[in-house]
């Protein structure tokens, strides 16, 4: 059982991040969206009409769409089209990062490029494995790290602290946080996925993709999450904040059903598609 006094440590860690430095709010669209769908009389035109309000956000969704991410045959082209081929939940988290973009952009160099590489290969990995879910699996690589944007915008402080502490003992960067601060970007992660009431099955992912083996919910989305992780940073792919490759965790393999001659195809089809994505690396 749980020590309960760092149970209560825990909780007030997280409340003092809460309270002091104001997780980020859900960006205005996703909130609204959140709540048309809750009506039962909405339709995905209605979903379609309200985020194509804002022309800015429907063009970063659509050039997301039709990015490498997917591989469609043909053009979408409109954001009614996105949410029949790609599904409300895809769209949603497609409409959410593009939102959080600047946001993922300004937290710390090379983290949008290491968010989209792992988007790619958990979608990669998703459909090699055979599955028909890859594209929400997607969404949850590209916002696995999230937690990583709160820490560096909302306490820049301790990110300092952090990333000196990387930098100087040949760390992971959870590691350092796990040292320096009872917490890390992960729990921040859960936390932000509460706040904006992202579905649990996102939240897992986020909250666990250093430690699958304790994944109950959606142990295979967050097994692949984290093996994207570790292809990603051993591809050098953007900067996950530290240079260091881990092991894939032995329960992620079993879980998955993968074997180390598995990647080497896994890698041959995610490089055409890394290629193309540079052209979301300034998603302006
Ligand atoms: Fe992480
Ligand atoms: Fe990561």
């Amino acid at each position: 059982m749980a020590d309960p006094t760092m149970v209560q440590d825990r909780m007030q860690a997280k409340k003092e991040v809460r309270r002091i430095k104001n997780l980020p709010t859900v960006p205005g669209i996703v909130a609204k969206i959140s709540r048309i769908v809750e009506n039962p009389e909405t339709s995905v035109n209605d979903v379609g009409r309200l985020i194509s309000q804002d022309q800015v956000l429907s063009a970063k969704v659509l050039r997301m769409a039709n990015s490498a991410f997917f591989g469609m045959s043909r053009k979408i082209s409109s954001i009614s089209q996105a949410l029949v081929i790609l599904g409300f939940e895809v769209v949603k988290g497609l409409v959410l990062t593009s939102s959080v973009f600047d946001m993922i952009q300004k937290s710390m160099a090379g983290l949008w490029e290491h968010s989209i590489g792992c988007a790619a290969a958990s979608g990669v990995i998703a459909s090699y494995l055979g599955r028909d879910d890859a594209e929400e699996v997607l969404v949850a690589g590209l916002l696995h790290d999230l937690g990583k944007v709160v820490l560096a915008l909302n306490l820049p402080e301790e990110m300092k602290l952090v990333r000196d502490k990387v930098e100087r003992e040949n760390l992971y960067f959870y590691e350092a946080e796990n040292l320096l601060l009872d917490f890390n970007h992960a729990e921040i992660g859960e936390w932000l996925a509460e706040h904006w009431n992202l579905p649990e099955s996102l939240a897992e992912p986020m909250r666990l993709h250093h430690k699958p083996e304790k994944a109950v919910l959606k142990p295979e989305w967050t097994s692949i999450v984290h093996v994207a992780d570790v292809i990603i940073r051993a591809k050098g792919f953007g900067n996950g904040g530290d240079a260091m490759v881990p092991s894939v965790s032995p329960a992620a393999w079993e879980i998955l059903g993968l074997k180390k001659t598995d990647f080497l195809p896994i890698l041959e089809l995610l490089e055409p598609k890394l290629n193309s994505l540079k052209d979301l690396t300034a998603l302006n």
